[in-house]
């Protein structure tokens, strides 16, 4: 039978400083009233400068791991749109500061996707025998890469991170998941971007500089902040996120009214709702924080856990799916019966 990765720990940690919308009204054209009504959103928060998203990591990492009451695992993988360097990758320093030794440990970049993604991959881990134990964070500092001038994504997105233990297990204990549906569609890459810093805009700017013999390579300035087609990305958000959690539920042989909680990624109640009418679940069962923490891309769905726990929502037995969609385009679901555990 394939060993089933069963959840055993979650840990979460958001910066403390708290902008509300008020607050960016103060600096930008917009409005509370506009933000929450077409979002949902009221506040958000922000790292300070000179905190990154491995911080953010390491905080959310040891409450997981405390929450499973042990620090033993022998793989880390790190979802993340906002790495703290383009190279290396997050994980490894995530897991030394954390004191777990010389366990493998890497990064998954699919965007607000990732922690699904990242869910899939560690579990794919734990069936193949290459890990027993895997720590699974979800961080973002979206805040270093929003153009303050663009107000159409500069309200939407906060900094945060969530973690999660994984170990081997039965198929049928609580805390397994059930199974993964995912996928993307690159022909739609430029919805979500951040243009500059890689490998495309630097081949081009040494084709530049080849072509006039003399100039240095790397002039253009670097295109670095986050853009998004929001529209756009509203409706294949709604179409892919209820198209993967119906795919889920097949997988997990649940119909759509024995689901107790949904846990969506944490882009817009609106967006929430839709994928919800469209599953005929009802939008009460739909988990939402959002409103206090905006989008935090792969640090949602954990955070949005942890608070729906914490609210006395999603309890031991519950039935719990959850779905994301994030740039790339990507989309993915899993789901899971919840186990009896405490978050930190
Ligand atoms: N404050 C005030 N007005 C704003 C604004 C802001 N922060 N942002 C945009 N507007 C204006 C626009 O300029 C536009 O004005 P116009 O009609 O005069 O041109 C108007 O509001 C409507 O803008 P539009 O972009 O059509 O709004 P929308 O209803 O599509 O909502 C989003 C915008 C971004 C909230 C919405 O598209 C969305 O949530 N998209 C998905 C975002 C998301 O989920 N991203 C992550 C997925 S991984």
């Amino acid at each position: 039978m394939t060993r089933a990765a069963v959840l055993t720990g979650l840990g979460t940690y958001v910066p403390p400083r708290v902008v509300t919308n008020d607050d960016l009204s103060r600096t930008m054209d917009t409005t509370d009233e506009w933000i929450r009504t077409r979002t949902g959103i009221t506040r958000r928060h922000w790292a300070d400068p000179g905190t990154a998203t491995g911080d953010l990591a390491v905080e959310a990492g040891a409450r997981a791991l405390k929450s499973a009451g042990s620090a033993d695992v022998d793989l880390v993988v790190l979802a993340t749109t906002t790495p703290d360097h383009p190279c290396p990758a997050t994980a490894p320093d995530v897991a030394a500061r954390l004191g777990l030794g010389n366990v493998a440990a890497y990064d998954i970049a699919a965007v607000c996707s990732g922690f699904v993604y990242a869910l899939a991959a560690a579990a794919g881990a734990i069936a193949s025998g290459t890990a027993e134990r895997v720590l699974v964070i979800g961080a973002e500092t979206y805040s270093t890469i929003l153009d303050p001038a663009d107000r159409t994504t500069s309200v939407i997105f906060g900094d945060g991170a969530g973690a999660v233990v994984l170990r081997a297990g039965e198929p049928d204990e609580p805390g397994a998941l059930l199974g993964y549906d995912l996928g993307s569609d690159g022909s739609l890459k430029d919805l979500i971007t951040v243009p500059g810093g890689g490998s495309r805009q630097r081949s081009e700017a040494a084709g530049e500089a080849a072509d006039s013999a003399g100039s240095s390579v790397g002039g253009r300035p670097a295109d670095s902040y986050f853009t998004m087609q929001g529209k756009q990305v509203f409706r294949h958000a709604v179409t892919r996120m209820a198209a993967s959690s119906k795919a889920m539920l097949r997988r997990a042989g649940w119909e759509p009214e024995s689901v107790d909680w949904f846990v969506g990624h944490q882009a817009n109640v609106r967006i929430l709702h839709a994928v919800a009418d469209q599953l005929g679940m009802d939008r009460g069962r739909t988990v939402v924080n959002l409103d206090r923490v905006g989008n935090t891309s792969a640090a949602s769905i954990p955070l949005a856990l942890a608070d729906a726990i914490a609210a006395g929502q999603v309890g031991p037995g519950d039935r719990v799916l959850m779905s994301a969609f994030g740039g790339g385009v990507t989309w993915g679901s899993t789901a899971l019966v919840w186990p009896d555990i405490s978050p930190h």
